[in-house]
């Protein structure tokens, strides 16, 4: 079934456009790693194959926010245990705050989610063991008026895709396929798994 890299091509395609967009698939979370040897989970919130961008959401205060601003090279990995397949992406980012598209986001959010970034930032210390939600909205759903102070700490990650690497586990053995982005076209080549 996967016999052509066309047809791993269109795998991976529709594998992450599904993703973004159905919480229940395995690779709707994804694994970030920065430059600085940190990786952590995020959800996938869009893949866009046509200008080759995966997006996620986050705090502006995270540290990886800080760390991509200094050196935007990232790896994204997904794997899909029941489809046996792993995809690992290999791209920059950049963060955004403001513009169309962290507008867009933080508008299409409920309530109750944005909520999120009205506490601490990530990672900041605390003395007992907190959620770092103000008390208040613990639970909470805040309305639109307590929402504005949240907005400048919600930030879109932009990743741009280089290079894709897709792998297959099968018992009449493995299949790995590599695609680099060249001029707005992936060229793709078969590689032993
Ligand atoms: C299932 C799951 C989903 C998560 N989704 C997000 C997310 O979409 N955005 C985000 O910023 N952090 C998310 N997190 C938290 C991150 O993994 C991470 O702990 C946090 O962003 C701080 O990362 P940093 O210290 O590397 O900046 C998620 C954690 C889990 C366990």
């Amino acid at each position: 079934m996967f016999d052509t890299l066309d047809a791993v091509r269109d795998d991976f395609i529709r594998r992450l456009e599904r993703a973004a967009t159905d919480r229940h698939l395995p690779m709707h979370l994804a694994t970030l790693a920065t430059s600085d040897a940190d990786a952590r989970v995020l959800v996938l919130r869009a893949f866009d194959a046509e200008d080759w961008t995966l997006r996620f959401h986050t705090d502006n205060r995270s540290p990886k926010c800080d760390v991509i601003r200094a050196d935007p090279r990232v790896g994204v990995l997904f794997y899909d245990r029941s489809a046996k397949v792993q995809i690992r992406i290999k791209g920059v980012a950049r963060i955004e705050t403001e513009g169309p598209i962290a507008d867009a986001a933080w508008e299409a959010g409920t309530n109750f989610a944005r909520r999120c970034y009205l506490g601490e930032g990530p990672g900041t210390r605390s003395t007992q063991m907190t959620s770092g939600l103000p008390p208040q909205f613990e639970g909470i759903e805040p309305t639109d008026d307590e929402l504005v102070p949240a907005r400048p700490n919600f930030a879109v990650i932009i990743a741009d895709l280089q290079e894709v690497d897709w792998f297959f586990l099968s018992h009449a053995g493995h299949r790995r396929a590599q695609f680099t982005l060249a001029d707005g076209a992936l060229q793709g080549r078969w590689l032993a798994p």
